[in-house]
């Protein structure tokens, strides 16, 4: 059976959700005399104007992982002051580079992360599509991923509370290879990645996975659903082919969700405000 998609009443307009995907923005603080702190402070806030000015609106911006370079709290308030811009709700997921408990820390007072931070798993209702944050991070704090036992059970009892609703997971680090970079798989064991595949595969209203990590954009199938990597943000680290032209230039990803075909990604080019 197809999943539903919204609830009776729902305006007809509801039924199409736009996602907008920023990621591995690796903010610096002011303080810390990193010569990237300017750019990369310029690489975000040309982001955020540029999905101000998108028309439609998204429904929502999700930043999947590595918004700071260290995981202090000066870097995490420096990002929070550039999104606060954001016109729409947002939503984040840890980077290896962020930390859990940082991040949670960072972010307790938006209300959506759980308090208690054994890890960082919420799930996002009232949308067309239910937006579920996966918590990728291996608990040794290395830079490769990992999903304990107590994690993939709380995914697959998250996915059990709503089985007709169109899900998409959010996570930092991709459960796929990434052929093109220098160290194309991202966790620290197969098993795990083939552990949540699992709980995907057992969950058919699972639509579509978004992760970050490896600065480039790759696509592939994890359970049977389609994945996804975003370039980053932070120009400087982004990896892949552009065109000199572009440096100056970050890129994210629009997902927009359409009730009768699922998910259509698009890569969206933004023109440095510095530029204008
Ligand atoms: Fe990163």
């Amino acid at each position: 059976m197809a999943p539903e998609v919204g609830c009776a009443g729902e305006k007809a307009a509801a039924r199409i959700m736009i996602i907008a995907q920023i990621a591995d923005t690796h903010l610096v603080a002011a303080d810390g005399a990193d010569p990237m702190f300017e750019a990369r402070t310029e690489n975000l806030r040309a982001c955020v104007a540029d999905i101000n000015g998108l028309d439609p609106l998204p429904d929502v911006v999700i930043h999947t992982g590595d918004l700071t370079q260290n995981g202090v709290a000066a870097e995490f308030d420096h990002a929070q002051t550039l999104l606060a811009a954001l016109k729409m709700p947002l939503y984040v997921t840890p980077g290896n580079r962020d930390g859990r408990e940082g991040m949670a820390r960072a972010f307790a007072a938006d209300g959506y992360m759980p308090p208690d931070c054994a890890f960082v798993h919420y799930a996002v209702d009232g949308h067309p599509v239910r937006l579920v944050a996966m918590d990728s991070l291996a608990d040794d704090g290395a830079a490769k991923g990992d999903f304990c036992p107590a994690r993939l059970t709380s995914l697959d009892a998250t996915l059990a509370q709503a089985p007709a609703r169109p899900t998409a997971l959010f996570m930092h680090h991709p459960p796929f290879d990434v052929p093109a970079a220098p160290d194309p798989f991202a966790y620290q064991r197969r098993q795990a990645v083939a552990d949540l595949a699992a709980v995907v595969a057992r969950h058919p209203q699972v639509v579509r996975i978004f992760t970050g990590h490896m600065h480039r954009p790759c696509v592939a199938t994890v359970g049977g659903v389609a994945a996804s990597t975003v370039p980053s943000v932070a120009v400087d680290k982004r990896y892949g082919d552009y065109a000199a032209s572009m440096e100056g230039q970050p890129v994210y990803h629009v997902h927009r969700f359409e009730r009768d075909w699922g998910f259509s990604s698009e890569s969206r080019l933004v023109v440095s405000q510095a530029d204008l």
